[in-house]
């Protein structure tokens, strides 16, 4: 008993060493052998094959890869939307080991230090352009009158501000991608996740999407976007090429470790 104790104690420091030598080195996100796999019927897909991965405070990361490659299921991994296989990988962010976290936990911790840009926007079909923008903020405490305030200076910034009472069905493809950025920004999060942010989009809405990422850069966030958008791949600090759920290379452009 009194060893197993021990062990675990040990287990424990060692953990803490890990996570302190992490900020030391200024990483956001360490992911170490990650493996997913979805179950149909008597198919297995390995959609990530262990994959491990490097990302620091302010990177701008771009993962490109074919279709059917792991993608999405990566980027769901390392926002914590979706869990490794049991045993097999680990992710910190922000030295908080999200791997094994409840779900009810992991749900807070996204909502604080996470936004994400789905494939597909994602938004609440039922809620208006700017309420879908509010609702992480009324999640997150934020009173009424501040959340509408700066639903309207994100819809703004992004060019609906005439759109804001329109549900999704009454938005072009380009606009519902662009409230889902602005929901994504809405509590300031450190780190934004995009799944090809400008995929299929009209050019204005495009343009607009590039420039916020630029701008968002430039503001020190940490990005991770899967994306065959040239002019999002010139901004990238590194470019992950991902085929068949592995890293087969990985192209530093800058280093922020210094
Ligand atoms: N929910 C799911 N259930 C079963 N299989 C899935 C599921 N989601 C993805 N897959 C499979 O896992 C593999 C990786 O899918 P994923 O969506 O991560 O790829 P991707 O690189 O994002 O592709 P795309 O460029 O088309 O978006 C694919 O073979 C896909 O069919
Ligand atoms: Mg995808």
């Amino acid at each position: 008993m009194k060893q197993k104790e021990e062990e675990k104690i040990l287990e424990e420091d060692k953990e803490a060493d890990e996570i302190i030598a992490l900020m030391k080195d200024n990483i956001v996100i360490q992911a170490n052998n990650l493996v997913k796999d979805y179950h149909i019927g008597e198919y297995i897909v390995r959609a990530v094959d262990g994959v491990s991965l490097t990302i620091r405070d302010g990177e701008f990361i771009v993962i490109r890869g074919p279709s059917g490659a792991g993608k999405t299921t990566l980027l769901n991994l390392i926002g914590g939307l979706d869990s490794p296989e049991k045993d097999k990988g680990t992710i910190y962010e922000h030295g908080v080991k999200i791997s094994d976290m409840e779900e009810e936990s992991l749900a807070t911790f996204r909502l604080i230090n996470s936004g994400f840009i789905f494939q597909n926007y994602n938004l609440i079909s039922t809620l208006t352009a700017e309420e879908n923008v509010m609702f992480p903020m009324n999640l997150a405490g934020v009173t009424f009158k501040q959340a509408r305030d700066l639903a309207v200076k994100l819809l703004k910034r992004l060019g609906l501000g005439q759109r804001r009472e329109h549900l999704p069905f009454q938005l072009s493809a380009g606009e519902q991608q662009r409230v889902a950025i602005a929901r994504a920004m809405a509590n300031d999060p450190p780190v934004l996740l995009a799944d090809e942010p400008t995929a299929n989009l009209d050019k204005k809405s495009a343009e607009i999407i590039r420039d916020l990422f630029k701008d968002l850069k430039a503001l020190g966030k940490t990005i991770i976007i899967a994306t065959h958008d040239d002019y999002l791949i010139e901004l990238a600090d590194k470019i992950i090429d991902f085929e068949e759920g592995k890293i087969i290379n990985e192209e530093i452009i800058s280093n922020k470790k210094q």
